[in-house]
């Protein structure tokens, strides 16, 4: 399978509601990529990520991902030849990548009134103790590693395949994670907490598990595990 079709593939299973059928069916006939709908409105995660923040960084930044995608798989399918295809690889990575992470990031989260932040007793809260100790001990690592990442990247809680456990790993810019599975993400550009959080990168972490949804990572961690 091409690297585009994996992306496609990748972000169509994040945005399983993407759009409206019609408006989808559409958009996929023309290959293009669609900035998914949000499962909340962009107030619902206050006060711990405000309204502005989601707006903008849905409405503006993630469309610019989508865009940025659409563009370079439009030059790249003109592409004269290898070379000028190999070209075009970053802006597909970087784009690419942008939207799979956004579109799990938003899956990610929830509001307290719909239970997010909210870990109940299952596999993934089973499978946190016996990785990390225990699910305060998983957090403190994963907001440690994630906020001593330099620049722009992503914190991932991830399920590792080979070792059939879980583990926190980072990526740089918008790589999107391939050596786990993604389980929980979190977006530490400065566009998703600066409005809100400043320079204080910890406290926008320390927040931001108020409106984890839990279910959806338990929901990724049964499905990763059963492969
Ligand atoms: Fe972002």
């Amino acid at each position: 399978m091409s690297m585009l079709a994996t992306i496609a593939r990748s972000a169509a299973r994040a945005a399983p509601r993407a759009l409206p059928t019609a408006s989808f069916s559409l958009a996929a006939s023309r290959g293009l990529h669609t900035l998914p709908q949000l499962d909340y409105p962009y107030n619902a995660l206050e006060p711990h990520i405000s309204g502005q923040i989601m707006e903008l960084h849905h409405k503006k930044h993630h469309q610019a991902y989508v865009n940025g995608l659409n563009a370079a798989e439009e030059s790249y399918a003109k592409a004269p030849s290898p070379k000028d295809q190999i070209k075009l690889q970053p802006a597909l990575k970087f784009n690419g990548g942008g939207h799979i992470n956004h579109s799990l990031f938003w899956k990610n989260l929830a509001p307290e009134s719909q239970g997010g932040g909210q870990l109940a007793a299952g596999p993934l809260k089973d499978a946190l103790v016996a990785d990390f100790g225990s699910v305060d001990a998983f957090k403190k690592k994963m907001n440690t590693v994630t906020a001593a990442i330099q620049g722009s990247g992503w914190g991932w809680l991830g399920y590792n395949p080979d070792t059939k456990k879980l583990e926190i790993v980072t990526t740089a810019n918008q790589d999107p994670l391939l050596s786990h599975v993604p389980i929980i993400g979190i977006d530490i550009w400065e566009h998703a907490f600066y409005l809100q959080y400043h320079n204080v990168k910890a406290d926008y972490l320390t927040a931001i598990w108020n409106v984890i949804n839990f279910k959806e990572a338990e929901r990724r961690y049964i499905e990763a595990a059963k492969q």
